[in-house]
């Protein structure tokens, strides 16, 4: 009698535990998805001044589900896995979408072709500079991780078109939430995928799996939730910051910054880049990072999975070639 309600309870966990797993799998296909579709890039007859540095042309920086297996096949991304690519992840990417409702680059009513962009890094080079007002006066003004406006307005500005984080950088107090901007989660791995949709879903997503305790709850609205296509971060990796494709078997992989995938996305939707708050002054580890909170130069030191060096050559270099202009000059 025992051995067969032991049997009988065995079985039940198996059989809860295969399903479980087919779902998770199957669940894209029989989800109810809304369809979005592209919004047509307005072209822009003037000439970018970084030009140059395009390397593929009219790419969408936004994932919708009209055509996800398209875009895993352009430019290869089914060939290369997370975060550069989409290979093993289109179920992953199709969950997640199928929780947002839109993949729109502008609203509609947005008719102006050539936009004038500001990328407002989070360097503590802000300070104090009173540069709030210029910023709020561009096109387009595209924010970092969780870089307040609340309580910086005067350095920082108030507005915010676009603001790209990840699970680990995002937002949690409904305070700093914006109605207006829209919030670009940039893909590093398929737990970031899982976590949207999870926190979508109204399920408490699992911390494990992430390198510091992400977010878990979303003050921002899935109609104003974009995926960022991998593509983008690719091109700041190996086109930007020419990163090797393999680092050795003892070194931590290195990624672009959030500031560096973002310049790269402003690249390609606005005609004119400008840049504010990218500076980090190493000379001083105990000087502060950020415009705002109390982390100092040392903790960004000695990161291992970022390569400030390459970045720093990567700025000075676009600066020096007058691709973009350095807002933070005094
Ligand atoms: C900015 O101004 C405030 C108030 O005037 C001052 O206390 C602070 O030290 C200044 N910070 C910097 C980095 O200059
Ligand atoms: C960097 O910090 C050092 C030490 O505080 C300071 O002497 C130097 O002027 C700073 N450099 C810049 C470019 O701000
Ligand atoms: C920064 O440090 C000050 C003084 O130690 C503290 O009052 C403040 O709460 C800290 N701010 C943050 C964001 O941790
Ligand atoms: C960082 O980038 C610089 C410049 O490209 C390169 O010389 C250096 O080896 C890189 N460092 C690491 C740890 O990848
Ligand atoms: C922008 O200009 C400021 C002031 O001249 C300079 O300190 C900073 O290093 C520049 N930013 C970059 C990324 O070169």
């Amino acid at each position: 009698m025992r051995g067969y309600l032991v049997f009988i309870i065995l079985s039940c966990v198996f059989l809860y535990y295969v399903l479980h797993c087919i779902l998770w799998r199957e669940s894209t296909s029989w989800l109810r998805v809304m369809e979005m579709k592209r919004s047509p890039m307005l072209s822009c007859s003037l000439k970018p001044a970084f030009e140059s540095l395009l390397s593929f042309r009219g790419i969408y920086p936004f994932m919708c589900t009209s055509d996800l297996k398209t875009i895993a096949t352009l430019h290869e991304s089914d060939k290369i896995a997370l975060p550069y690519g989409v290979k093993k992840s289109v179920p992953d990417f199709h969950l997640a979408l199928s929780r947002l409702q839109s993949c729109d680059l502008f609203p509609e009513s947005d008719q102006l072709p050539c936009k004038k962009c500001i990328v407002v890094g989070n360097g503590a080079v802000l300070k104090n500079k009173t540069l709030g007002e210029k910023i709020d006066s561009y096109d387009v003004i595209i924010r970092i991780n969780d870089g307040p406006v609340r309580g910086h307005e005067e350095d920082v500005g108030t507005k915010t078109t676009f603001r790209i984080f990840y699970p680990e950088s995002v937002f949690t107090n409904p305070e700093d939430s914006d109605p207006e901007s829209v919030a670009i989660l940039a893909v590093f791995k398929p737990h970031d995928l899982k976590w949207l949709w999870e926190l979508l879903s109204g399920i408490t997503p699992k911390v494990d799996h992430f390198w510091k305790k992400p977010a878990l709850n979303l003050i921002y609205k899935p109609e104003k939730i974009r995926i960022l296509d991998p593509i983008i971060t690719r091109i700041a990796a190996f086109n930007m910051l020419h990163f090797p494709t393999t680092f050795p078997k003892k070194e931590k992989p290195k990624h672009p910054t959030t500031g560096i995938i973002a310049i790269t996305l402003a690249f390609y939707i606005c005609h004119e880049v400008h840049l504010a708050g990218f500076k980090y002054n190493f000379t001083d580890k105990d000087g502060p990072l950020h415009y705002y909170g109390n982390t100092t130069m040392s903790f960004m030191s000695k990161n291992e999975y970022h390569n400030i060096t390459a970045e720093q050559i990567f700025l000075k270099n676009i600066i020096e070639k007058n691709f973009v202009i350095n807002l933070t000059k005094d």
